[in-house]
């Protein structure tokens, strides 16, 4: 977090967050989305100040917004759920649990879920690295899918880049030991900054592999290949604390 202010007067906090505050302004068929459909998907959760922000003191009941327990999957940054939808599909098992800040994409992925008829997903739409903190348990994450965020390539802006020491802190925290942190991206130099922080994570351990053959090819990761970039996928696995 970073002060700002003027000299003289009450200095605020501006947090440097991993996303650009947008408009939320939807389209009529996302509006229409999430009118109809958004109950279904989308969690309340009380915000703290700005909107994306959630209040310390919120907690959300997952067995009763899941109407079940089942193993959890988090997924960070869907976006409009491009890969998100299949792969609920493809785990019926499994209850996702999604972070997503921007509210047009969230309505969009509302309109999807829907229109598959899936009742595995909920969603938070806020700040994934303050959901984690205080809406989710320690070791209650069976997976964590953070797939293509934001790259933030200039240098100046690597502090805005989500995985870093603290949140591989915070993220290993939330996985059952066995489970697995999922990531992709296709900067070169994130990948390397990724597993940089991952491999000096304690409890993480990171398993050879390369790409997730589950994982559709999404907008994003269409992109980064038209341009010539190579896409990075890298999984951890949270081992057994050593006592
Ligand atoms: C580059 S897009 C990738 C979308 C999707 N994962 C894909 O592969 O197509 C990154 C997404 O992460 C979201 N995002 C970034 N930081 C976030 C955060 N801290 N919490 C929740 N969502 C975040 C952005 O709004 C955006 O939708």
């Amino acid at each position: 977090m970073t002060d700002v202010g003027v000299p003289g007067r009450a200095r605020v906090h501006r947090e440097v967050v991993s996303y650009v505050r947008r408009s939320a302004r939807m389209r009529p068929n996302q509006r229409r989305a999430w009118e109809r459909h958004g109950a279904d998907y989308v969690l309340e959760v009380p915000a703290r100040e700005t909107s994306t922000s959630v209040d310390p003191a919120a907690r959300v009941d997952l067995r009763a917004a899941f109407g079940r327990t089942a193993p959890l999957v988090v997924e960070i940054g869907p976006g409009t759920g491009e890969s998100l939808v299949a792969m609920a599909a493809a785990r019926p098992g499994v209850d996702v649990l999604a972070f997503e800040v921007y509210a047009p994409a969230v309505a969009q992925l509302v309109g999807a879920l829907a229109r598959a008829q899936l009742d595995n997903v909920r969603i938070v739409a806020a700040n994934a690295a303050e959901g984690l903190q205080h809406l989710l348990d320690e070791a209650t994450v069976t997976e964590l899918w953070t797939f293509f965020p934001d790259p933030w390539p200039k240098a100046r802006h690597h502090k805005r880049r989500l995985v870093d020491a603290d949140f591989a802190a915070l993220a290993s925290s939330r996985l059952v030991p066995g489970g697995r942190w999922r990531l992709a991206t296709d900067w070169a130099d994130y990948a390397r900054q990724m597993r940089e922080v991952l491999d000096a994570q304690p409890g993480l351990v990171r398993e050879p592999g390369g790409r997730w053959a589950d994982r559709p090819v999404t907008r994003f990761e269409a992109r980064g290949l038209a341009a010539g970039r190579e896409v990075s996928d890298l999984t951890y696995v949270r081992v057994p604390d050593e006592r």
